[in-house]
């Protein structure tokens, strides 16, 4: 095929994705609304992506970048004289190093935990379950969803290998007291973790623009390392994470090495072993070029965007945000559980006025939401995305809340989703409306399915939708791309 028209189809597949720029969709993307940043992130990703880090005695060029780019973000992130660090792929892969580096780091522990929040990001739950820890989940504040840093404290025992906080969760936007926590994780000896993969950009700005919160970073006496991505509010194109270690002895146990084979031997500093230049060079190009000035004024305009769509929020009739929020997240409920709508539905309306909003199931006290990512582009839309989001709720009080049928809810309860045979799945996926069909594509409205997967235990909600996944991700012949 010619290449012109392999692009124009890759054109076409994308335009039934949701916009990656512009600010319209409040999640999974990051817009600093500057044309030449991304430019720039995509050229010197093509420079260096066939480039490979898997040897950097080969590929010098990355080794130097990489070095630079975790310099950066020492110097960001209160890092000392000692620090050293790690890029990763992504953020999941940042918190899954931190655990195992302190997992390999304490062999003598037959059941090793890691202690955390409820908030924390599931990325730490996928660490557990890769390597084979106990996850130990604490109870945050009810109201302002904080880590609480005494309760966190008596979880610590001596199974504990590594301690958990966030800087802020990707749930509410909270910041964690790290340095409660982490000076009790340093009473026990025990290895603290600040997940800053979201914040860890835009929060040392935030401060510099007034914004006040808890100390988060390296500087702060027992935090042991820190996690920031920088294809996140460092706007750089996606694949790009940091974990940097207080120092050389406590990165060594996420080292991987293997002599035992005929071919190289194989070094790995991450999960991959190939690792493509490509993140890495469109990083440093990006970071280099918007430097500290250039990031100070993204977070000007972020906070600015933040502060007007947080304050349009309270200021519409039925809704609230949740928690304390202190960074660029929001996390919007409703006013009560007699609100007269439902905000699966205020979803499907924002959907149709061309806004991304994430919806958030219900998880112990934090109540259905709709997660909101701002990011610097949102600086020239947050008007209109208040009005929209006006006019959604006005018009899911018109159609009144989404019902589940009881009778539904209670079977849904009282299923074990680990004794369900793959016919029972494939029942229950066409019951929520999740069964294949033709193409894949989802139903307009998601607020009937998404009103009965909240009614799922999250376990079962695990199942089902991972289910889905595999019906998803089924390749069709009408779809082969080599013939
Ligand atoms: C706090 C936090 N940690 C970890 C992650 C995981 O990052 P990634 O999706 O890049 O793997 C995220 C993603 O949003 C996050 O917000």
């Amino acid at each position: 095929m010619r290449i012109d028209d392999v692009l124009d189809e890759v054109r076409a597949l994308r335009a039934a994705d949701a916009p990656t720029h512009g600010g319209r969709t409040l999640a999974y993307v990051y817009d600093s609304g500057l044309a030449e940043v991304d430019e720039l992130g995509a050229r010197a990703h093509a420079l260096a992506s066939a480039a490979n880090a898997l040897d950097p005695t080969t590929f010098p060029s990355l080794l130097r970048m990489e070095n630079d780019l975790v310099a950066t973000a020492a110097a960001l992130l209160g890092g000392g004289r000692e620090t050293v660090g790690t890029v990763t792929s992504g953020g999941t892969e940042s918190c899954l190093l931190a655990v195992l580096a302190a997992r390999q780091a304490r062999p003598e522990v037959a059941d090793p935990a890691v202690v955390l929040p409820t908030t924390a990001h599931a990325a730490f739950h996928k660490a557990a379950h890769l390597f084979g820890l106990r996850v130990v989940a604490v109870e945050v504040d009810p109201v302002t969803f904080r880590a609480d840093a005494e309760t966190m404290a008596e979880a610590i025992d001596e199974d504990t290998v590594l301690v958990v906080a966030s800087a802020p969760s990707y749930a509410h936007g909270v910041v964690d007291p790290v340095a409660e926590i982490a000076e009790a994780a340093a009473r026990r000896g025990v290895r603290m973790h600040v997940d800053a993969c979201i914040g860890g950009w835009v929060l040392p700005y935030l401060r510099r623009l007034g914004v006040e919160g808890p100390a988060f970073d390296l500087s702060v006496p027992g935090v042991t390392s820190i996690s920031v991505d920088l294809h996140k509010y460092a706007y750089c194109p996606k694949g790009v994470s940091v974990l940097l270690h207080a120092n050389t002895e406590l990165r060594r146990g996420h080292y991987f090495g293997s002599a035992d084979w005929p071919g190289y031997t194989m070094l790995n500093t991450t999960v991959q072993s190939t690792r493509s230049g490509g993140p890495l060079a469109a990083a440093w190009a990006v970071v280099r070029h918007l430097g500290d000035e250039g990031y100070l004024r993204l977070a000007r305009d972020t906070l600015h965007a933040v502060e007007a769509i947080r304050a349009g929020v309270e200021a519409t009739d039925g809704l609230r945000v949740l928690g304390e929020p202190g960074a660029t997240l929001l996390a919007v409920a409703t006013d009560g559980t007699d609100a007269g709508f439902d905000l699966f539905t205020v979803a499907d309306e924002m959907r149709q006025r061309g806004w991304y909003v994430q919806p958030q199931f219900a998880h112990g006290h934090s109540p259905v939401n709709l997660h909101l990512t701002v990011t610097a582009v949102n600086r020239d839309c947050h008007d209109e995305f208040v009005a929209d989001l006006r006019a959604s709720v006005d018009a899911a009080r018109g159609s009144g809340p989404v019902a589940v049928d009881p009778a539904l809810r209670a079977l849904l309860a009282g299923l074990d989703p680990d004794a369900l045979t793959p016919e029972q799945f494939a029942g229950l996926l066409d019951a929520a409306g999740l069964a294949p069909g033709a193409d894949a594509a989802l139903p307009s409205r998601m607020a009937p399915i998404n009103a009965l997967l909240d009614a799922a235990p999250p376990r079962l909600r695990e199942r089902v939708l991972l289910e889905f996944l595999g019906v998803l991700y089924r390749p069709s012949r009408r779809e082969a791309t080599v013939d």
